[in-house]
């Protein structure tokens, strides 16, 4: 068995042919950067948002959860300091005449794509967030990340909810900017989804969580511009050699790190680089990516931002609320710091768990090895043969399992056809009603990844299914 070594378009034709993604509005020939997610597609984006936030928000006692609006008012963008800074220089390139992207401190330094050098006298500024109109002569900003949705609401959050600093605020959802250049099918859209969250603590506050015990590719600022490659090391130690300065960074690039190892990605193809000087964002005072090695490259997953108390405070001038909080002990107020923002996109997640997953398998079968909380189906359920008898046993096996998971029955071709059907989705266990299912009530549940068979009664199978996805128990162990 091998892990295919699928280009970017490959994956995107692969995630079409099987009904995870396609362009919107494929039949017009499509619109750049915007995409629909189908009946598989739609499933696992949304298996693996509830994952990320069973993980950052549900199981943590620290951090809460909000919802914000899309459309947004314009005043917070000017507060942020999007309205001022966050463009992207316009290039186009000398040789293949395509529109390019470059940071302002790149221009002239970096060349396009295809090896051409980019026209430095169609250099443009570019303002990345969309403006759309509300009403009849009022605009908005569609937002162009959702943290400022949760330092907006910052101290209804922590009032409300009766929090103590160090506490996080989360959320999930959609993004826009007007990319120049979109590509690499889900890497770079105008439209995609975040897993935000922005950690507050007391100014000073030491991160009371252990540091993750996790080995991984560590490249600092240092290697970067003495062009040394990166070195693996524990986070720990990375913290302990103060490579990475503040102990709550490496605390959460490990939480990072601990969730794509939750759903079984392999860490070996991931690396975390510290942005160096001239990079960082303008709110932002260190800040260390998570990086995955795409066919395409090292690029970015996940930005972990020290914003300070940037936001706090430029929101509290502009908008004149005060956004203090009330310290029981020293009986002072103060802005809190948020000393991480762990900032995920989905789309970028979702080609991590497509790739980590994808691999080929005898006479080049496709085998996409999702874990089961990311799969979108969980179960196939089939007769073994086309009669009424074990028809009517595995449809009323379906309906029973389909109230509580997402499951499919198939009595379409040969049994083999239909594995082979389910394995290339990802589905990790089928369900064979056979002879023997009409004499003692039991049946076969087929594993994906080894193809192994166990039988098991039908009144424990959801409940064996439920703990197979959950983790709760192994394959081998039924
Ligand atoms: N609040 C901080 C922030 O938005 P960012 O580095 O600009 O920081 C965070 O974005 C994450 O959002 C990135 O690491 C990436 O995963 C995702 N992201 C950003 N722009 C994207 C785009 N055009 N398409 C897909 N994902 C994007």
């Amino acid at each position: 068995m091998t892990n295919a070594n699928l280009t970017i378009d490959e994956m995107a034709t692969f995630c079409k042919r099987k009904g995870f993604i396609t362009k919107t509005g494929e039949i017009y020939g499509g619109f750049a950067g915007f995409w629909d997610y189908l009946f598989l597609g739609s499933e696992l984006k949304s298996n693996l948002k509830k994952s990320w936030w069973d993980f950052h928000v549900r199981h943590r006692a620290d951090v809460e959860g909000i919802d914000g609006a899309i459309i947004t008012h314009p005043e917070v963008w000017k507060a942020s300091g999007h309205v001022d800074n966050f463009s992207d220089v316009f290039v186009t390139c000398k040789k293949c005449k395509k529109p390019g992207k470059v940071d302002k401190n790149e221009l002239g330094k970096v060349n396009c794509n295809c090896g051409g050098e980019y026209d430095v006298q169609t250099a443009k500024d570019f303002e990345l967030m969309f403006k759309t109109n509300i009403g009849e002569d009022g605009f908005g900003y569609l937002r162009p990340e959702t943290a400022q949705m949760i330092f907006t609401n910052f101290k209804a959050v922590f009032e409300g909810a009766r929090m103590k600093l160090p506490c996080g605020i989360a959320q999930i959802g959609k993004s826009f900017r007007n990319e120049i250049a979109p590509r690499n099918f889900l890497f770079r859209c105008r439209e995609f989804e975040q897993m935000e969250m922005e950690y507050f603590i007391k100014p000073g506050q030491k991160c009371p969580h252990e540091i993750p015990d996790i080995e991984v590719l560590v490249y600092s600022e240092k290697d970067q511009k003495t062009n040394e490659g990166p070195k693996k090391m524990s986070l720990k130690e990375a913290h302990k050699n103060k490579i990475i300065k503040k102990d709550w960074h490496a605390y959460w690039l490990g939480q990072g790190l601990l969730w794509f190892q939750s759903l079984g990605a392999k860490l070996d193809n991931f690396r975390i680089r510290q942005h160096y000087k001239e990079e960082l964002a303008h709110y932002s005072t260190d800040t260390w990516d998570i990086e995955y090695n795409f066919p395409f490259g090292w690029k970015e997953l996940q930005g972990i931002a020290d914003r300070e108390d940037y936001d706090l405070k430029q929101h509290e001038k502009f908008s004149k609320e005060n956004l203090k909080v009330f310290d029981e002990e020293t009986k002072e107020k103060f802005l809190p710091h948020v000393v991480c923002e762990p900032s995920f996109g989905v789309e970028r997640a979702l080609l991590v768990f497509l790739y980590e997953a994808y691999s080929v398998g005898e006479k080049g079968k496709i085998i996409l090895k999702l874990n089961p909380k990311l799969a979108p189906i969980k179960a196939a359920i089939f007769p073994i043969v086309k009669k009424p008898e074990f028809e009517n046993i595995a449809e009323e096996i379906f309906k029973k399992l389909k109230k509580k998971f997402n499951v499919i029955y198939d009595k379409s071709g040969s049994v083999g056809r239909r594995y082979a059907r389910n394995d290339e989705i990802g589905t990790p266990f089928c369900i064979t009603i056979d002879d023997e299912t009409l004499n003692n009530k039991t049946v076969t549940i087929r594993d994906r990844n080894t193809t192994e068979q166990k039988r098991v009664k039908i009144e424990a199978l959801r409940y064996i299914l439920e703990d197979l996805i959950d983790g709760e128990i192994k394959f081998e162990d039924l």
